[in-house]
């Protein structure tokens, strides 16, 4: 048993049909690491990158070397891995580029057609201990004496497969570009295939179209591995697993969720260019901006200046990121009232004003959903949540705001307090008003918001005791950089006899203190049980590409729901005709 599940997730070149489809894996990603899940995201190479790298050996003549061709061909899977690593980094995701050197992947037999033996399982641990995703580079190997190898057509699937086993993974699924294997091809609209729920392994074999690589089937079959294969953002996928076939429901297609946006700035784009990407699951109906005129690549005909025209148009969700208090929880309130859901991440309006929202919600019967409020990218409601359900919380303490935590770093190394926050503004970090990231306010009402989920109580964010950095002075910070200590503002939280004790102070800690090591506009919470485990959740907690793939994963979550709800709906009209 390890400390956290570990999940193994293998992006084929049909789910990475080109570079931008690398923000889908991030995607996927994030959905299992919000979740407490450490992931190993094994990558084959990008769209038809391997075949162009074997045709151009090719063109050197027909006798060619094993080893330069393998080589060659790896680059791929090398490319794709450094970028999706770099990609989830940009979405602050700690990740690790773990290549077959460091996996410690080693192979017997043919060098383009070689059979794993090992890897080093307690090296991968102890990444996965400090970083949320190990990325591996899938189809490579090296054999004994250290020469490149390859594991043949289809290749990751039996890496992902392998490390799977090895590290004991709860979970290894295949991400395809179809959900699940089918009878023939899914694509056929006149004779319909049905889909495999389970499927014992010899028989995927034989009727898995090639969808999994037989010889990772034949492995899993070995060692009495489950394997799932599904699409993106999928909560049904097909089992590959010791269990004779049977078939999945069929349901009507999917039907993208139509989403209306507020808001195209800092986190707003980052999150247009995600829905985008998705056309096939998110239809943009409508976006609210100030500007019209703009060099985004929002096509104009999305564009209004009026947020109701947003409100009132025929969406599923409607997502608020125009900030401030009004028109914010007046629109937020009127989108709930006529049954959309809401996604926000405006921290003023739900710790003021989320006690009456949710009860509108409740009324309503649909959500209100606010994971990006706290912590950017880093899923401290989440995991807060999750520990408050399982075993109670005993306190919490973090960095909960990236601008100061930016802004102490860089007058630690001697910039002034004006240029420092000139460039948070600038990285898009800070407030519209900056004032509630330096005095402490921002922090006061993501704590209010970390109380109600650690605890149930709406705590008023004025009345939280509060000392900013506005005043601090920045000699101290350099003096305390110079004696090894670095200064932190720390949000904490805690229950005692008396109440709950609420507080924002600037905080001295030692160089090897995880809070010091928090840094730019990283955030870090630590949440003590109540049976004194501490977990600690660390990463981006601020910028567009954190924030937008905190605010995208809630959508998913509506979006499966969406799925599930229209599958409930269509069995109960099934059985009562
Ligand atoms: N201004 C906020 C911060 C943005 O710096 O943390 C993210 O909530």
């Amino acid at each position: 048993m390890h400390r956290y599940p570990i999940t193994v997730l293998k992006f084929g070149s049909s789910v990475l049909c080109c570079e931008a489809d690398l923000s889908k894996a991030v995607q996927e990603i994030y959905r299992w690491t919000r979740d407490g899940h450490r992931v190993v995201a094994v990558v084959s190479a990008i769209g038809s990158t391997t075949d162009s790298l074997v045709a151009r050996a090719q063109t050197y003549g027909s006798n060619l070397s094993d080893e330069a061709v393998a080589m060659l061909v790896a680059t791929g899977e090398a490319t794709s891995a450094a970028l999706l690593t770099l990609a989830l980094e940009r979405a602050g995701l700690h990740s690790v580029v773990v290549d077959e050197v460091r996996l410690g992947l080693r192979t017997r037999g043919p060098i383009l057609n070689a059979e794993p033996c090992g890897i080093d399982v307690p090296r991968v641990l102890s990444i996965l201990e400090n970083a949320s995703v190990a990325v591996v580079p899938g189809f490579v190997g090296r054999q004994e004496d250290g020469t490149l190898s390859l594991l043949g057509r289809g290749g990751s699937d039996l890496t992902a497969v392998f490390v799977a086993h090895h590290l004991g993974a709860e979970r290894c699924r295949l991400v395809k570009d179809v959900n699940g294997i089918f009878e023939h091809d899914p694509a056929d609209k006149v004779n319909v295939p049905r889909r495999y729920s389970t499927v014992s392994w010899a028989q995927a074999v034989r009727v898995g179209n090639g969808v999994v690589q037989p010889r990772a089937i034949e492995f899993a079959e070995q060692h009495g591995l489950t394997i799932e294969v599904a699409t993106l953002n999928s909560d049904s996928p097909t089992l590959i697993c010791g269990l004779p076939i049977s078939f999945a429901d069929q349901f009507p297609s999917a039907t993208p969720l139509r989403v209306g946006l507020l808001g195209a700035g800092t986190v707003g784009l980052g999150v247009y260019r995600t829905l985008a990407a998705h056309p096939e699951t998110f239809d943009i109906r409508r976006i609210a901006v100030r500007q019209l005129e703009r060099e985004d690549g929002i096509p104009p005909a999305l564009l209004t200046h009026d947020p109701w025209e947003v409100v009132s148009s025929d969406c599923d969700v409607i997502i608020e990121l125009i900030g401030g208090l009004s028109p914010a929880r007046e629109l937020i309130e009127a989108a709930l009232k006529s049954g959309k859901h809401v996604i926000t991440a405006n921290k003023l309006v739900v710790s003021r004003h989320g006690k009456q929202l949710r009860r509108i919600a409740e009324f309503a019967g649909v959500q209100l959903l606010y994971s990006a409020a706290v912590g950017g990218g880093v899923p401290m409601l989440e995991q807060v949540s999750r520990i408050a359900q399982s075993s109670g919380i005993r306190t919490l303490h973090g960095v909960v705001n990236g601008t100061t935590n930016f802004i102490l770093d860089r007058l630690a190394e001697g910039l002034s307090r004006e240029d420092a926050l000139g460039e948070a503004q600038r990285l898009g970090f800070a407030e519209q008003d900056p004032t509630s990231d330096l005095d402490g306010s921002d922090a006061a009402h993501k704590l209010a918001l970390l109380a109600q989920t650690a605890f149930g109580a709406w705590l008023n964010p004025a009345d939280i005791e509060r000392t900013g950095i506005e005043h601090f002075d920045s000699e101290a910070v350099r003096d305390a950089a110079r004696s090894g200590h670095s200064v932190r503002l720390v949000a904490s939280l805690s229950r005692g006899e008396f109440g709950l004790r609420a507080r924002i102070a600037p905080q001295l800690f030692a160089h090897t203190h995880a809070f010091a090591q928090t840094i730019n506009e990283e955030n870090c919470l630590e949440i003590e049980s109540q049976s004194g485990d501490v977990v600690q959740v660390r990463g981006k907690g601020a910028g567009r590409w954190p924030t937008a793939v905190s605010v995208m994963a809630d959508v998913c979550d509506i979006y499966r729901a969406q799925q599930l709800g229209v599958a409930e709906e269509f069995l109960v009209a099934g059985r009562a005709s």
